[in-house]
């Protein structure tokens, strides 16, 4: 499974990748907003650092405007991935960029029929929001099994995204049900490489190498 960074924070972002575990980034407007930079100033940043697949999202809402977007966003680098939301228009505007051999990251999908649209308009990636079904009392993480066996049973070349990930678990369960990629918060990177034994077990064995005559 590979593991994408969801920020557009740069500090992250080059932590990450100097861990060697940046297989690439997804972003969406409300993860550029937090940076509070001009939009135009921070993705070269990013694509310096970011040399996988890099997820800017568009705004528009109609599929020519997406369409138009897009042709401007790939010209940041040869790995953007035009995220576009499930809507009818992004659909349209998919099946386009497929054409057009533009890479698209169907985003907010919340259920297996819609990633299966999705799949069928030509989408690169497929996003499900596990998360945020948690948050209103779905098992979000049903749906990351649905639309692999969907994905699966027609040979779909489609990857699914496992995002809105809040917490080790959720990165667990993903990889479990075969998700292809999990975007995760930089604060779950950390958390899902660490453990207390390992701490503990290490610092043992620093103590005990002092005891070593030299
Ligand atoms: O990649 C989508 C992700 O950023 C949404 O996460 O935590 O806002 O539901 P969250």
């Amino acid at each position: 499974m590979k593991i994408f960074l969801d920020t557009a924070n740069i500090d992250e972002i080059k932590t990450a990748a100097d861990w060697g575990v940046l297989d690439g980034l997804t972003t969406n407007p409300s993860l550029v907003a937090k940076e509070n930079r001009k939009f135009e100033e921070l993705v070269p940043e990013i694509m310096q650092i970011c040399k996988g697949p890099v997820s800017l999202e568009v705004v528009a809402t109609d599929a020519e405007g997406m369409v138009a977007e897009a042709d401007k966003l790939v010209e940041y680098g040869p790995n953007v991935v035009i995220k576009i939301p499930m809507i009818p228009e992004g659909l349209k505007a998919i099946r386009r960029l497929s054409q057009k051999e533009i890479a698209t990251n169907c985003t907010l999908v919340f259920n297996a029929t819609q990633a299966l649209l999705a799949a069928k308009a030509g989408a690169t990636y497929v996003s499900p929001f596990i998360g945020r079904l948690d948050d209103i009392g779905h098992i979000g993480m049903e749906l990351i099994d649905q639309i692999v066996t969907i994905f699966d049973n027609y040979a779909f070349g489609t990857e699914v995204l496992a995002a809105s990930l809040r917490h080790p678990q959720h990165v667990l369960e993903a990889a479990l049900a075969g998700a292809d990629v999990s975007t995760v918060p930089f604060g779950t990177l950390k958390k899902i490489m660490k453990h207390p034994l390992t701490d503990n077990g290490l610092d043992k064995f620093l103590a005990d190498w002092e005891k070593v005559p030299k």
